[in-house]
């Protein structure tokens, strides 16, 4: 028995069966699609009231921080082992393939919660537009079972989830095409608010600056640490990149900056217009224009939410196809995932499975601790990478000319681990449980089917 085995160096840049089209821009888009949803248009809000107030901007540094040095880690192996997969493909070139199976099995995790969150958010907004135009749904079709509302089920969380996958299936470029026009309404919308919302300022807002102290503002890092994650969407679609050692890298460090400048602005404005603790509300970037008095720039913002806040799912659903994809194709998972459809020369059979597992999670499972679940399994696969990047090192050496390079390891990787870790033991006692369960059940998957079915077992 070695659950440790690796595989060979030399295979992982072998042809492969996915069409090379994606670009450095391509990718940036597709980073900044799958990061800048949820996080910033709804979760800011209860985040400032409840939990960090003005301070909130620390906290979005905290997590930026945490996430740069991620993303340094994710670029170097990205730049190395330029396969589909992430940091799932990562974790088994460097430890082997317990390891890059329990990596991947995170991963997998972590993407049907995101995906699950942000459709139900959407859901939100949605079930609110129609209620403005008369067409509310009943409550039981609303969101998820909950007995003293009355809910069973998120309807439009469901079909949203489907019309995604749809659009993924008939091909990443169809996709991104859309992804990318999506893209740029969700900065016109945020730019909107801050050029609006900058005049209207006043700085006494905020004083109290951090009235939940520094545990507010640490635990509201952890908790919106969820507006960064999806940079590493963009390692997923390495085999799909005309030049992944450049791109790649690129695509990770120009996504997740542009987002981090984009959260603290609209941090800053939305804690300078609204009194912080007013701002416990479901769409907190439209609801400060409102209270601004400009209903119809709030009109705008709102829809365009509704609109974009597809962008994330739409990468979301992609990388996530290709993850289980690449799983698939080591055997860890039924080999039929694996399958490249002729005609879209993209993974359809994982990706419509993908979708539909998200799309009933994003049904029937109720979401309050599912953003922090996301985040704890995100922070344990950055701990994990981090330590890859010192292996890595050990083993293979020093990247070559024109691959990229972490500075100063160790002390970068390390710093990121003591990071993450300070994150991850922010986050409450029911989330742990369920991190663990997880991690259990994915140990028994891999003894009992993954490896006796891997490709390395021939
Ligand atoms: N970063 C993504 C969002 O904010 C997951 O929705």
């Amino acid at each position: 028995m070695n659950y440790f085995r690796k595989k060979p160096l030399e295979t992982i840049e072998k042809p492969t069966n996915l069409k090379r089209e994606l670009k450095t821009m391509d990718l940036i888009l597709l980073g900044l699609g799958a990061i800048v949803g949820t996080g910033i248009f709804v979760i800011t809000g209860t985040a400032a009231a409840l939990t960090a107030g003005p301070a909130l901007i620390i906290s979005f540094i905290i997590a930026a921080f945490s996430c740069v040095l991620s993303a340094l880690c994710y670029a170097e192996f990205a730049s190395r082992i330029p396969v589909a997969g992430g940091a799932y493909s990562y974790g088994y070139t460097v430890f082997g393939e317990i390891i890059g199976w329990l990596v991947g099995w995170l991963m997998i995790c972590e993407y049907l919660l995101a995906n699950a969150s942000v459709a139900s958010g959407w859901s939100g907004y949605m079930n609110g537009f129609l209620d403005g135009i008369g067409l509310g749904l009943p409550i039981a079709l609303r969101s998820s079972y909950n007995a003293e509302t009355g809910s069973y089920i998120d309807v439009i969380a469901v079909l949203i989830t489907f019309v995604v996958t749809y659009i993924v299936v008939q091909g990443a470029k169809k996709a991104l095409r859309l992804n990318n026009i999506m893209v740029f309404i969700k900065f016109g919308l945020i730019a909107l608010f801050i050029v609006v919302g900058v005049f209207y300022v006043k700085p006494e807002n905020w004083t109290p600056f951090a009235p939940f102290g520094v545990k507010g503002i640490a635990s509201g890092a952890a908790v919106v640490f969820f507006a960064f994650l999806g940079f590493d969407a963009v390692s997923t679609a390495a085999e799909e990149t005309k030049n992944p050692r450049r791109d790649i890298p690129r695509g990770i460090i120009g996504s997740l900056g542009v987002a981090t400048v984009l959260y603290i602005a609209v941090t800053l404005v939305l804690t300078g217009i609204v009194p912080y603790a007013q701002l416990d509300v479901k769409d907190p970037v439209a609801f400060a224009i409102r209270f601004i008095g400009q209903d119809f720039i709030a009109g705008i913002i709102s829809v365009g939410a509704i609109v974009t806040l597809l962008t994330v799912l739409i990468s979301m659903t992609y990388g996530l196809g290709r993850l289980i994809y690449a799983i698939g194709r080591d055997g860890l998972l039924p080999k039929k995932l694996s399958k490249v459809d002729t005609k879209t020369k993209g993974p359809k059979f994982a990706t419509q499975i993908a979708g539909t597992v998200s799309a009933v999670l994003a049904g029937i499972v109720p979401l309050g601790k599912l953003a922090e679940l996301t985040n704890i399994v995100t922070l344990m696969i950055f701990v994990i990478l981090a330590i890859g990047i010192i292996k890595l090192r050990k083993d293979f050496g020093e990247p070559k000319d024109g691959e990229f390079k972490v500075p100063f390891v160790p002390i970068f990787p390390i710093v990121s681990i003591v990071v993450c870790i300070y994150l991850m033991i922010q986050l409450s006692l029911s989330v742990w449980i369920s991190f663990v369960i997880w991690l259990i059940l994915g140990v028994i998957f891999y003894l009992t089917y993954g490896y006796n079915h891997s490709e390395l077992n021939k």
